[in-house]
């Protein structure tokens, strides 16, 4: 098996990127968290403005990210996931991350992408597509727990309505929503552990590889 492609879509804190990690960590496969590129994009609009960004501009600072952009260390705060939704809704910025994100899909050794659009738009064609929801409640628990263990401040009102506000947006645009594709697994976390979720995962794919 040369190359393989596990397409992992949901909403904020579903769980998609814990269960992302561990297929890939299991299987061998290379990881790609689209949120980043997004995260990475919104938080340069950030240094331009709050409000409003020229749709060109913002695809011109996709098309320029760098491993430098990915990297940075200040991606995962409340304030850039809303930018970060914003730029997503902007046409220009993901025409400028197709690419990048359909070769990362079809690399030798298998993959697993984890965003909103990767079994509709992305890898259409994937392998193996879950779609990994939970109520709004447990994601934003889930979320709460998260920001406060890595030391920000933060209530857990302001993250649920933050987490909604965010969906909202994410699932109405036009521009590739978040939505379930057709041939898509539902992998529905609010009532079971990672490690539950994650088993559940791996024997879907198991079964498609033949191994299961
Ligand atoms: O997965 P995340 O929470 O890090 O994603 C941040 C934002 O990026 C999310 O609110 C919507 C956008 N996004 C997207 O539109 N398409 C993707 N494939 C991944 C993320």
């Amino acid at each position: 098996m040369t190359r393989f492609t596990v397409a992992i879509d949901g909403p904020a804190a579903s769980g998609k990127g814990t269960i992302s990690r561990a297929v890939a960590e299991t299987f061998g496969f290379a990881h790609l968290d689209t949120g980043l590129l997004y995260r990475a994009v919104g938080k340069k609009a950030l240094t331009f403005t709050d409000g409003p960004l020229d749709p060109d501009l913002a695809g011109n600072l996709a098309a320029h990210l760098t491993e430098a952009d990915l990297a940075a260390d200040d991606l995962r705060t409340a304030p850039v996931a809303q930018a970060a939704s914003r730029v997503a809704a902007i046409p220009q910025v993901r025409a400028a991350l197709l690419d990048f994100q359909k070769r990362f899909a079809r690399r030798e050794g298998g993959a697993v992408l984890d965003g909103r659009d990767i079994g509709t738009v992305i890898c259409p064609d994937a392998e193996v597509k879950l779609f990994v929801t939970a109520n709004d409640r447990t994601r934003a628990e889930r979320r709460f727990a998260e920001l406060t263990a890595n030391g920000h401040e933060t209530d857990l009102d302001t993250v649920l309505a933050d987490l909604r506000a965010r969906d909202k947006r994410d699932a109405s645009r036009d521009a590739a929503p978040l939505k379930p594709a057709p041939d898509a697994h539902l992998l529905d976390t609010t009532e079971l552990s990672i490690d539950a979720a994650v088993a559940e995962a791996v024997t879907k794919i198991k079964k498609r590889i033949g191994q299961g």
